[in-house]
This record gives structure tokens, sequence and C-alpha cells, in this order.
């Protein structure tokens, strides 16, 4: 089945570089109308520039595509507000949302200042959910919607200096976890998607071997995918070099120890059972994970 946007509108944010201006052109590509958004600051968010998304909306148009500039920055929710209300003046609906707009400001925890990580959960948290927030009533009253944050491995599992920028990542995983079931009765459907691409933030970053494969085109599919009407809800894709995987928040099966005066030395010593990873499961929410804990309470008695 062929994946077709015509007639939606998108918007694409950070997308005047990297990963989000191929996003940008794919969805132009296929058929979608799309606001390219971008502050066009450098890779620490510092600066601005109206030509970095002119730039990618030139691309589109001489593609033979639509598409409009946006160079509000994501931490400002009134410009956000108003880049929602250009997208609706100009086409009259918003459809899909990429939001992937992002910084790095990368230090081990013992040297980040406070303000490079507030700055980062601005950029990525902030950010996602000021888009979402302006886009919410829209795709509500639509009936449709479509949401797609971009998470990272690094907030699913960690990378050495990036404790500002894993916490803001995974954080949107979280967004994503509860807007995915909130949307879910007028067909929002809310995705992360987790790229491992080449672009300006990751090319000293990433090994020689992986520069040749490792485009941003080969994760556009992977977006695609959660932006089309066909898209799943609540999947964390992770997208690189032509390879998809999906990631979850498990929980194991766990064990019975009570709350009694031994409890803490009992856990301790079925520390390894707790942790047992046969039989884990995804929750459907957060209190299915503690209907886990009642079932286990009912088998331990
Ligand atoms: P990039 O630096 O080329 O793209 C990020 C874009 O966001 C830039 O064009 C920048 O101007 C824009 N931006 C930054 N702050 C903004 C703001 N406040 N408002 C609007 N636009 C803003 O880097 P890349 O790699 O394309 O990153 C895209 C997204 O993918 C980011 O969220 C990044 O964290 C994420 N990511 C990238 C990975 C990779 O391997 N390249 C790995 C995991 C996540």
């Amino acid at each position: 089945m062929a994946l077709d946007f015509n007639g939606r509108v998108a918007i694409v944010t950070g997308a005047g570089g990297g990963l989000g201006r191929a996003h940008a052109l794919a969805l132009a590509a296929r058929g979608a109308r799309v606001v390219v958004n971008d502050l066009g600051g450098a890779v620490d968010g510092s600066g601005s520039s109206a030509t970095a998304a002119e730039r990618v909306v030139e691309e589109i148009r001489a593609a033979g595509g639509e598409a409009i500039a946006n160079a509000a920055s994501v931490t400002d929710f009134a410009a956000v507000q108003g880049m929602v209300q250009q997208a609706i003046a100009t086409w009259g609906r918003v459809d899909v949302l990429v939001s992937n707009a992002g910084i790095l400001r990368d230090k081990t925890f013992a040297k980040m200042d406070l303000a490079d990580f507030r700055q980062v959960l601005e950029v990525h948290l902030m950010g996602a959910v000021h888009c979402c927030k302006a886009l919410w009533p829209i795709m509500n009253a639509q009936k449709y919607g479509r949401i797609v944050l971009t998470t990272s491995s690094s907030g699913l599992y960690g990378n050495f200096g990036q404790t500002n920028y894993g916490a803001a990542k995974l954080a949107l995983v979280g967004l994503m976890q509860t807007l995915a079931q909130e949307g879910a009765k007028n067909d929002i459907r809310v995705n992360c998607l987790a790229p491992t691409a080449v672009t300006r933030m990751t090319e000293s970053l990433l090994p020689p071997d992986m520069l040749q494969a490792f485009g941003p085109e080969a994760v556009v599919p992977a977006m695609l995918v959660l932006a089309s009407d066909e898209a799943p809800t609540r999947t964390t894709l992770c997208a690189g070099g032509g390879s998809f995987e999906a990631a979850n928040i498990t929980l194991t099966h766990g064990a019975f120890i009570g709350a009694g005066a031994d409890a803490p030395e009992q856990w301790l010593a079925r520390l390894d059972a707790v942790r047992d990873r046969r039989g884990e499961m995804v929750p459907a929410n957060g209190s299915e994970q503690g209907t886990n804990e009642l079932r286990l309470l009912r088998e331990g008695r």
C-alpha cells in the first residue's frame, strides 16, 4: 500500500537541515503541504536565521511541492501558536506534527551548568509540548492527528555526557505514552522516533563506518509510517541505516515479598528473581502496572 499524504498538512520543526529537512522533503514529495519550521541556530541552539527554513521551502517548491517557511523558536509558545495559525490561515488544517527540533549541550554531569540542562529540556521537551498543546484542540476537533516525537537512544539507554539530552529525550516518551491514550478517541496517534543518522549534530560522534549508510533518508521511512493514515500508536521506533527496531519500557513478572520487617533482606535475596526478564510485559498504562502488583499480592498469599 503506497503511503499518500495528498490533502494532508504537516508541520516539521527543526526542518532547516539534517533529519527535519529530509522529513519535510519526503512528506512534500508524497503530497503533503508542509510548514518548514526552523530557528536556524547552531547545534547548541545559539543564533538564528530565517534562511534555513526558506532554503528548504525553495527545494520543496522546485520539486513541485507546496511549503511555507516559519522561523519560530519552539521554546516560545506564542510563536508556536502563531506558526499553527499560519498553517491554518494558509491551508485550513494541520494533520501531522513531526516534532524534530533539537540542540545539544553535552558535558559530563560534574561539569554541566544548570542553565545548559534547562535549555536542553526547554527545546526538546517544552518545544514538543508547545507544538502538541497548540495543535491538540485542532486535531481533536477534526478527529484526526498524527504526532511524531523525536526521542533518542540516549534517552532510552543513556550516553556518556548527555544527562540533559537523555533526560529530555526520555521525557518525550513519557509525553507520548499519555498523549497516545488521551488522543485515541479522536484518532490522534502519537509515536516516538529514535533516529540514528549522520547530521551536523552527530558527524563528529558517529564511527566512520556508519557515515555512508546512515544518511537522514534512511530514517525517513520510519517517520512516514508514523505520520501516515496507517500509523500505529504508542510505539517507539528506532531507525538508522535502513534498520528498524521497536523499543519498549517493559515490566518483569516480579515477585510478592510482602512488607514485613524482613522485607528488605528478603527482597535483596530475591533480587535476581525480581529482575528476571522471562515473561516480562509492556503494561497498557500506568494503572496496569498497579494491577500486576495486586495480582502478585493475591497469588502470593
Ligand atoms: P540538526 O542540528 O541538523 O537539526 C536540528 C534542527 O533543529 C536544526 O536545524 C536547528 O536549527 C533546529 N532547532 C534547534 N532549536 C530550535 C528551536 N528552538 N526552534 C526551532 N528549531 C530549532 O540535527 P539532527 O541530527 O537532524 O536532529 C534532529 C532531531 O533528531 C533532534 O531532535 C535530535 O535530538 C534528534 N536525534 C538525532 C540523532 C542523530 O543521529 N542525528 C540521534 C537521536 C536523536
